[in-house]
């Protein structure tokens, strides 16, 4: 299987094959990306490994170094999905420059084929900058969380008539920017489908739309292994309930000298 490239999955969206939602989930790990990436079209090294991998309270703390260690695992361990990884709070929002060394960086060391980054009209101008220099951008709009202080929360965006409009502009100054696809976080589903509807690049959704050209979701999340998760998640499994299982037979075997048996040690051959 070759690995899927940046202008197919744009390519999705002008085909019309609006009956095909791109496939995105996040991964860290080269384990976990073995074991995803024969069934997505997207890995997303996303910065929600601060929650997820480093028990920090927001994405704010995370660095270049972090999201690059983590993406060239990713990269390691697919073949198949295009990577993407998360640039991080404070590594490109000064200037194009800034944020075309940090996206680079990340590109020239993980072996990733894009990076993303959140914001909408204010993040235009660094889009078309990237964009235009070989590094393909996809866009996250709508709740970012990087702007926590900002917004005030995680709570969903595009409530007011206001805010509708900004996340619909939005959604069009990064598609006419140049960026590749954009991840729709947080709104309300009828903006959602208001803005898969009117703009010509991929919109991935998540708390958005089941039209959507594409879904994402935090692997952690979908496999039950974070405990407060928002209202757009779907539990597919209770990992975190498997896990705590097996560790609680583990511990009493150990207690009960029952691990090892003779199966588990070395002894001299008959
Ligand atoms: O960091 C992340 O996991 C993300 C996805 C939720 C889109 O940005
Ligand atoms: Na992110």
């Amino acid at each position: 299987m070759k690995r899927l490239t940046v202008p197919a999955i744009q390519r999705r969206k002008f085909e019309g094959k609006t009956d095909e939602p791109l496939v995105m989930l996040t991964a860290y790990t080269a384990r976990q990306a073995q074991i995803l990436d024969p069934h997505c079209d997207i890995l997303l090294v996303g910065d929600s490994l601060a929650q997820v991998i480093y028990g920090l309270p927001s994405t704010l703390p995370v660095t270049l170094d972090m999201m690059i260690a983590h993406g060239a695992a990713v990269v390691r361990g697919s073949y198949h999905s295009v990577v993407i990884v998360d640039m991080p709070f404070g590594a490109y929002e000064a200037s194009p420059q800034q944020a075309f060394a940090a996206a680079s960086r990340i590109l020239a060391e993980t072996g990733c084929a894009a990076v993303k980054l959140e914001g909408g009209q204010a993040m235009a101008e660094t889009i078309a900058f990237l964009s235009q220099r070989g590094i393909p951008v996809m866009a996250h709009i709508g709740l970012t969380p990087q702007a926590v202080n900002a917004l005030g929360g995680y709570g969903a965006r595009g409530k007011s008539q206001q805010e509708h409009a900004k996340i619909m502009a939005d959604a069009r100054a990064v598609a006419d920017a140049g960026a590749f696809a954009v991840v729709l976080e947080g709104v309300m589903e009828e903006l959602a489908d208001a803005i898969t509807g009117s703009i010509d690049i991929p919109v991935i959704g998540i708390g958005a739309s089941a039209r959507c050209d594409g879904q994402v979701l935090v692997i952690d999340d979908m496999l039950g292994m974070f405990d407060r998760v928002p209202r757009f998640v779907k539990r597919y499994e209770n990992l975190a309930e498997t896990i705590e299982g097996a560790v609680k037979n583990y511990a009493a075997d150990v207690r009960a000298r029952a691990f090892p048996t003779e199966d588990q040690v070395y002894r001299p051959k008959k």
